[in-house]
């Protein structure tokens, strides 16, 4: 049997001393594709954080490994450096670097190995041509003065260009144009293969048509209620959330 790429044992954690994740157990394999829905304030977003190491919240109890090994308590630059990723549902703008920096810094730091100026910024242009991205992003500070929709392209942008083996897409559909939803799905179905892993949190189903998703996961009140196939997708946009928990 193939081994967990991830693996969430009865993670509890919380802010400010408040409770907000209530007992998630969550098995992902290499090349899996996984959508987590639920209503708004269930906790999804507060689970890819927690997944990633965010210091606000606190694991109370539980479990994260990833490839075997226990990350519960490793910083967050170190589960990137392992192969986890996270895209914000609402980056953050960074001023003083910028995107050709930033990305250059970030590959270096998880390949271990110094990104050549020039063959770097070939593959970067590339890539941003894939996104439909003017090259002038390149040089602008990371994030600052983007819209919605190129804040998204930015971090599917960081999520090419370094490949994680795990990538946690935390409603990185929301508010794009129709146009930019396809750019988006196109890419992550480029970085999509055999040994990559995806955990999709949305509430769009444009985005999952040409995936092939193995698991859709329901979350409320801080558990996850429900696991089944890629059907309860349609079934939560016909019948709503309230049909599937209970
Ligand atoms: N940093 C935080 N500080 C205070 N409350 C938070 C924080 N993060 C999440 N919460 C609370 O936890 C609950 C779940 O939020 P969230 O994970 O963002 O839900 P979802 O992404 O499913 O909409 C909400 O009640 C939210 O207010
Ligand atoms: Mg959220």
């Amino acid at each position: 049997m193939q081994k967990n790429l991830l693996t969430v044992e009865n993670l509890h954690a919380s802010v400010d001393g408040k409770e907000i994740l209530k007992g998630i157990n969550l098995n992902v394999k290499p090349g899996e594709v996984h959508v987590l829905m639920g209503p708004n304030g269930a906790g999804k977003s507060t689970l890819a954080n927690v997944l990633m190491g965010d210091p606000r919240y606190t694991v109370d109890k539980g479990k994260i490994y990833f490839e075997g090994n226990d990350i519960t308590n490793e910083k967050t630059d170190v589960r990137a450096r392992k192969g986890m990723f996270l895209s914000f549902q609402s980056p953050e703008e960074i001023s003083g670097i910028s995107v050709e920096n930033f990305l250059r810094t970030a590959k270096s730091a998880y390949t271990g190995r110094d990104m050549q100026i020039l063959a770097f910024r070939r593959e970067l242009k590339s890539k941003m041509q894939d996104l439909d991205m003017d090259e002038s992003y390149a040089s602008r500070y990371l994030n600052v003065g983007f819209s919605g929709g190129e804040k998204k392209k930015s971090e599917i942008l960081q999520l090419s260009v370094l490949n994680p083996k795990l990538a946690i897409l935390d409603e990185t559909d929301s508010g794009l144009d129709v146009d930019a939803v396809k750019v988006i799905s196109k890419n992550i179905l480029k970085y999509k293969n055999d040994s990559n892993s995806l955990i999709i949190i949305t509430h769009i189903t444009r985005i999952l048509q040409d995936l092939s998703v193995d698991y859709v996961h329901v979350l409320a009140d801080g558990a996850i209620a429900k696991t089944s196939d890629a059907s309860l997708v349609e079934k939560i946009s016909h019948y709503g959330f309230a049909s599937v928990i209970k």
